[in-house]
């Protein structure tokens, strides 16, 4: 039977949200955990304590599928008949992907000028979505398309969606029931709009409240430097939700600091390139559930962790390797301890967004500086390959 072959819906009975007969799936979901021991060494584990949730396996490459059939499930009970979003290109794949599959709905797309990979944007391009490209970043495309969705009366599928979180969820129940729901010490993922920080915490508080689990990890949230703003909330300027007051004239300040300098989201992750997450709040409340941790890596430890996940045979992106790089961080101050069980997740597929793999690959000098030039990246640790 079809929910049985979506790694989201054979959950149905955590997410009963939804009436099975009308559930839109694409066989989403079907995503392995793998133990990883390079990349273990190289984040200083001890053996067979370092997994890799590898998200790049979904039908579009990254693990907005499993938020995705949640929405357009949700959009097709209410008879929406367009959906929209505004994206650095997974979800834009993703929406794209469900419309064209299921032809119940039409695609609208937002882009940032410049910003998205041609990876994913081929994606978009070829599965028929309505792209629109705006003069701005992703955080200027995430307000016009707010707008122009509640104008026009078109479904929204950014997470700020709350049916998005929900799928997402699912992305801990496999973890889980891949480790036998033995519970692991850490979960660590990358931070752009904040929206799978805040369902894995949604997912391990319910889990605790129906007794399938009897702790909740701890959660480790990464965000790309010159795209940190949770970092800089959270971990300088003290940002809590304290049990549902958050202190929020701090985040007031950070933005209206960020509007005076002009200061515009810049990583070699373009997947996380956001200044303005749009969960921020819902993920401060996950931070507290998890006693979470928000930590900064740079482009250089992103490419380095990128291309050591590389050599364990399952590429990713370089916004899913922030993950691996904040481990690797967390391990060296001695916050995550080598002997405890730590899960990274991958978000997105490698072939995403092969540009920035290639410039640090390569021999050729122009393209390394075309790409990286600007950036401060060397090659240094993978000079001897
Ligand atoms: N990793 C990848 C590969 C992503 O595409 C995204 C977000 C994230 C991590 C961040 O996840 O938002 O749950 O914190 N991509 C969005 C997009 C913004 O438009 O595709 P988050």
């Amino acid at each position: 039977e079809p929910l049985c072959r979506s790694g989201v819906w054979r959950f149905h009975e955590l997410l009963p949200f939804a009436d099975p007969e009308k559930v839109v799936t694409i066989g989403e979901g079907q995503t392995p955990l793998m133990a990883s021991e390079g990349v273990g060494s190289f984040v200083g584990m001890k053996p067979g304590q370092l997994f890799l949730e590898y998200e790049g396996m979904n039908p579009s490459g990254s693990f907005k599928d499993n938020g995705m059939t949640a929405a357009f499930t949700h959009a097709h009970t209410i008879g929406a008949k367009r959906a929209a979003c505004a994206s650095t290109g997974n979800t834009s794949a993703s929406l794209a992907l469900y419309c064209c599959v299921s032809k119940l709905m039409q695609a609208v797309i937002f882009i940032g000028s410049g910003k998205i990979s041609y990876g994913k944007l081929s994606q978009a391009l070829d599965y028929g979505a309505l792209t629109i490209q705006i003069a701005g970043d992703f955080d200027d495309a995430m307000q016009r398309v707010r707008e122009i969705s509640s104008r026009l009366g078109i479904y929204l599928v950014n997470s700020v969606n709350p049916f998005r979180l929900e799928g997402q969820k699912t992305i801990m129940f496999r973890v889980l029931e891949s480790l036998n729901w033995e519970v692991p010490d850490w979960i660590v993922v990358p931070g752009g709009n904040l929206g799978n920080s805040s369902s894995f915490a949604k997912a391990f508080h319910e889990l605790k409240e129906l007794g399938l689990v009897d702790r909740i990890p701890r959660l480790a949230i990464i965000n790309a430097k010159g795209a940190d703003t949770l970092y800089e909330l959270v971990e300088n300027r003290g940002l809590r939700w304290n049990q549902g007051k958050p202190n929020s004239e701090v985040m007031d300040t950070y933005y209206a600091e960020l509007d005076a300098a002009h200061l515009r989201a810049d990583t070699i992750a373009s997947a996380i390139e956001i200044n303005r997450p749009v969960n921020l709040f819902k993920c401060l409340r996950g931070l507290e559930c998890m006693d979470g941790v928000v930590r900064e890596v740079t482009d250089q430890q992103i490419l380095d962790a990128k291309a050591q996940v590389g050599m364990s045979g399952l590429g990713c992106e370089p916004a899913s390797a922030a993950s691996v790089a904040g481990a690797k961080m967390l391990r060296e101050e001695g916050i995550i301890d080598p002997s405890e069980r730590v899960v990274c997740i991958l978000t997105g597929h490698q072939l995403k967004d092969p540009t920035a793999t290639v410039a640090y690959h390569t021999s050729d000098q122009k393209e390394f500086d075309r790409v990286l030039g600007s950036r401060g990246v060397s090659r240094a640790a993978f000079a001897n390959r």
